[in-house]
C-alpha cells in the first residue's frame, strides 16, 4: 500500500510562522503523529506532500522511510495528492492521509483498508450532530454513494446531510492518474477537489464503499489553537485512561501530560500535576509526588519522587527517595535506598548504595561509592572555567556541611571531612580532614545602628 499525507496547507489561523503540521501535540509535530500512524500500517511507499514551509517540514519529519512531493501552490487537496503520484506503486492502493488530523486510530484506517480491498475505493465518514464546514456524503436511494459534496458548493438539501467526509480515502492507484488528470475547479472554491474523484470512481464502475471510525474524535483536524488545545486534552485523557485501565493510581486524570512514553509497573501512583516527557519507566510500587516533571529517565521499584521534583535524564536503583525539590540531570545514576533532598542537583554522576545527599548542594561530574554522607551545602567543584573534572568519593565517607570538593580530586575509602574543609588535595583512606582555621571572639563588639535622616 501507499500511503500520501497532505501537509501543505499554510494554517493561516493558527496565527504562527510555524507550518501548521509542526505544532506540537502531546510534545510531537501534529504531523509526525500521522507518520507515525502510517508506519504501524508498513506501507511500501510513504509520501508526505509538503508545501508551506517545505523545507522546515522536512528538516523536522525526515527519516529515509518518508518520501516528500512538493506542492508548490495550494490548488486543492486533488491537486495536492496528484503531486504525489510520481512516487507512488501503481500496483497497490494508496491511503490519503492529512497532516493536521493526529489522532486517527491504526484500527480505524485497517477497517477502511480493509473494506475497500484492491479494487475498490473507499472513505472515511462519520455521522456528526453539526456538519456545517465539511464535505457532505449523498447517497442515492439504495444507500449507494453518490458524491461528495463541499459546504461551499451544497444546496439546502444536502447541507442537511449529517455524514461527512473525513476526508481520509483508500483508492486503487493505476486509474487514480487519469482520474485527477479530469479534475475540474469550477466550484465555489476554485479548487481541484479529491472528493470528486468519487464521481469518476463510481464513472469507471469502480465500487465506492465507506467506513467509520470507533471514535469521532479521531477524524478531528487542527486549524485553529483552540483545536489543538482541544486535542491535546481529548488525547491527555485517552493516555490517562490507558494507564488506570492498566492499573495505575493517578489522583486525577485530568491532571497529568505525557508527553512521550511512560511505562509503568505494578501499583504505581502518581499524584496531580505531573509532566512525563520522552521514555519515562516506572518500576512497580513507584509513587510520584505532585508537581513533578520527568523526562528520559528510569525509576526503580519501590523509589519515592516526593513533590516538586524535576528530572531531565537519569536512573535510580530500587527503593530511592528524591526530593521534594530534587533535580536529576543527564548522567545521574543512584543506587539503591539512595536519597536525594531538597535543593540537591545531580549530574552525571553515580551515587552508590545508600549514599545520601539531602540538601542543597551540586554533585557534578562524581563518582559516589556507598554509604557515604553528603553533608548539606556541598559542592563539587567540577569547572575550572575550561574543563570539567571528576571527583571520586570511596564508599563510607561522612562530607560535613558547606564542603567544597575542588575537582579533580579523590577521597578515599572511611574519610571524614570536617564542616567548611575545602578538599582540593587526595585524601587517603580513614584519615579526617580539615582545613585550619581559628576561630576568634571578642568582647565588647557594638553593632552598627542605622543613621536617622
Ligand atoms: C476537506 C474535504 C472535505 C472534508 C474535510 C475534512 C476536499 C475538497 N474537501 O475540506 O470534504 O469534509 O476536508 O476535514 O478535499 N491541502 C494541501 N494542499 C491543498 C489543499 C489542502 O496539502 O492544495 C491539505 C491541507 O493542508 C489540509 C488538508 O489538505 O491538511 C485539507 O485541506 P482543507 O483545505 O483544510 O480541506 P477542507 O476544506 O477542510
Ligand atoms: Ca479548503
Amino acid at each position: 500500500m501507499n500511503i500520501v499525507i497532505l501537509a501543505a496547507g499554510m494554517g493561516k489561523r493558527m496565527r504562527s510562522a510555524l507550518p501548521k503540521v509542526l505544532h506540537s501535540l502531546a510534545g510531537k509535530p501534529l504531523l509526525a503523529h500521522v507518520i507515525d500512524t502510517a508506519r504501524t500500517l508498513s506501507p511500501t511507499r510513504l509520501v508526505v506532500v509538503v508545501g508551506h514551509g517545505a523545507d522546515k517540514v522536512r528538516e523536522a519529519v525526515g527519516a529515509p522511510d518518508v518520501q516528500f512531493a512538493l506542492q508548490d501552490k495550494q490548488l486543492g487537496t486533488g491537486h495536492a495528492v496528484q503531486q504525489a503520484l510520481p512516487l507512488l506503486d501503481p500496483s497497490v492502493p494508496t491511503l490519503v492521509l492529512y497532516g493536521d488530523v493526529p489522532l486517527t486510530r491504526a484500527s480505524t484506517l485497517e477497517r477502511l483498508i480493509e473494506a475497500a480491498g484492491a479494487e475498490r475505493y473507499g472513505v472515511l465518514t462519520v455521522t456528526v450532530g453539526d456538519p456545517t464546514g465539511y464535505g457532505r456524503i449523498v447517497r442515492d436511494a439504495s444507500g449507494k454513494v453518490k458524491k461528495i459534496v463541499e459546504q461551499k458548493d451544497a444546496s439546502e438539501e444536502e447541507r442537511r446531510i449529517a455524514e461527512i467526509n473525513t476526508g481520509i480515502v483508500i483508492t486503487p492507484t493505476r486509474t487514480l492518474e487519469t482520474w485527477l488528470a479530469s479534475l475540474r475547479n469550477n466550484n465555489a472554491q476554485g479548487e481541484f477537489y479529491l472528493t470528486d474523484v468519487v464521481e469518476r470512481a463510481i464513472d469507471a464502475g469502480v465500487e465506492v464503499v465507506t467506513a467509520q471510525p470507533d471514535a469521532e474524535w479521531e477524524t478531528l483536524g487542527v486549524n485553529s489553537k483552540i483545536q489543538l488545545a482541544e486535542l491535546e486534552r481529548i488525547h491527555q485523557r485517552n493516555v490517562a485512561n490507558a494507564l488506570l485501565d492498566a492499573g495505575v493510581t493517578l489522583m486525577d486524570p485530568a491532571r497529568i501530560d505525557v508527553r512521550g512514553t511512560l511505562e509503568c509497573g505494578a501499583d504505581v501512583s502518581i499524584d496531580v500535576n505531573c509532566v512525563f516527557e520522552g521514555r519515562v519507566t516506572l518500576a512497580d510500587n513507584v509513587t510520584i509526588g505532585p508537581n513533578c516533571v520527568i523526562r528520559d529517565a528510569t525509576i526503580g521499584a519501590g523509589t519515592r519522587v516526593d513533590a516538586y521534583t524535576h528530572i531531565e535524564g537519569g536512573t535510580t536503583g530500587a527503593n530511592v527517595v528524591l526530593g521534594p525539590y530534587a533535580r536529576l540531570r543527564p548522567g545521574a545514576k543512584l543506587g539503591d535506598e539512595a536519597h536525594i533532598g531538597n535543593f540537591v542537583e545531580v549530574k552525571n554522576a553515580v551515587l552508590g548504595r545508600g549514599s545520601k545527599a539531602n540538601h542543597l548542594t551540586y554533585i557534578g561530574d562524581t563518582d559516589i561509592g556507598a554509604r557515604v554522607n553528603v553533608g548539606a551545602g556541598t559542592i563539587t567543584c567540577n569547572y575550572d572555567g575550561a574543563n570539567k573534572h571528576r571527583t571520586v568519593i570511596e564508599d563510607d565517607v561522612f562530607i560535613g556541611s558547606d564542603t567544597q570538593l575542588v575537582a579533580p580530586v579523590r577521597v578515599g575509602r572511611g574519610v571524614t571531612i570536617a564542616a567548611g574543609t575545602t578538599v582540593w588535595k587526595d585524601v587517603g583512606e580513614g584519615e579526617l580532614v580539615l582545613n585550619e582555621k581559628t576561630q576568634v571572639s571578642k568582647t565588647g563588639y557594638v553593632r552598627p545602628v542605622k543613621k536617622k535622616s
